[in-house]
């Protein structure tokens, strides 16, 4: 069974980083229940949830996803773009270690885990606000052992490479052309999301079915028309943390 790393919401949730969206007061024990909803989701679809330890004084620590890279043989803690969310892999290296070796990016690499879709052994890295080329190339020089290459990939106008484009298939993306030029992903089959749900090309693969924001149901109705199994789920309070469905876990295959 897979096993799916999360970490509760924090008290500091309000106090998250922002770029690209205007700050709205983000209710606590709402994230938290809703959070709770994703958990119980990622339970139903056959994985093992582990909470990692809380995190009260690190606003953004809920999005796991940016503070390590797994990859089959190993993983990779990375080293955020946003200083504010340095402190967060201490708490996911402890998680993590006792499924995979680790490995650490150093200065000047900049990468958070949101800028990274892994397809087959293909890894596209975002250069955005948050990752740079060091970044992408201390996670090539990690990967190549192993028979991963990198390819990075241009990200404009949203905050992370998987705030545009994700899988929901093993070659086909989900994607926001305006953010991303899809071209890039080569071999893949792009189904674009709903003009009006900039948003919804973040959608969370669990075996066959596809994890949805429930705030998108005209690009969920598009998968579920192209035959995939879609469940949505309520994000509404962390999505103003500018935050989507992958990033508030890890899935340890
Ligand atoms: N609030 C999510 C992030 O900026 O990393």
């Amino acid at each position: 069974m897979p096993i799916a790393l999360t970490r509760p919401v924090p008290r500091s949730i309000d106090r998250c980083e922002l770029t690209h969206l205007a700050r709205a007061p983000i209710d606590f024990d709402r994230a938290t229940a809703q959070h709770e909803d994703y958990e119980n989701m990622l339970r139903a679809l056959g994985c093992v949830v582990e909470r990692i330890e809380p995190a009260d004084d690190l606003p953004d620590s809920v999005f796991v996803e940016d503070a390590v890279v797994v990859l089959d043989e190993i993983a990779v803690l990375t080293r955020s773009g946003a200083r504010s969310r340095r402190g967060e892999t201490a708490g996911v290296e402890r998680a993590i270690a006792r499924y995979r070796a680790i490995q650490r990016m150093s200065a000047p690499a900049r990468l958070d885990g949101g800028d990274v879709l892994r397809i087959g052994r293909t890894i596209y890295v975002g250069i955005s606000g948050r990752t740079n080329e060091e970044g992408a190339r201390q996670l090539a020089a990690a990967g190549a052992p192993f028979g991963y290459t990198v390819e990075c990939v241009g990200v404009s106008g949203c905050l992370h490479l998987k705030s545009a484009i994700t899988t929901a298939g093993e070659a086909v993306v989900v994607c926001n052309p305006e953010w991303v030029d899809a071209r890039s992903f080569r071999g893949c089959e792009v189904i674009p999301v709903d003009r009006g749900e900039p948003f919804a090309g973040n959608v969370l693969r669990i075996g066959a079915t596809i994890v949805c924001a429930a705030a998108y149901p005209r690009t969920a109705d598009v998968l579920r028309r192209r035959g995939y199994d879609v469940h949505l789920v309520d994000a509404s309070e962390l999505s103003k943390a500018e935050a989507g469905v992958t990033c508030c876990s890890v899935i340890v295959a």
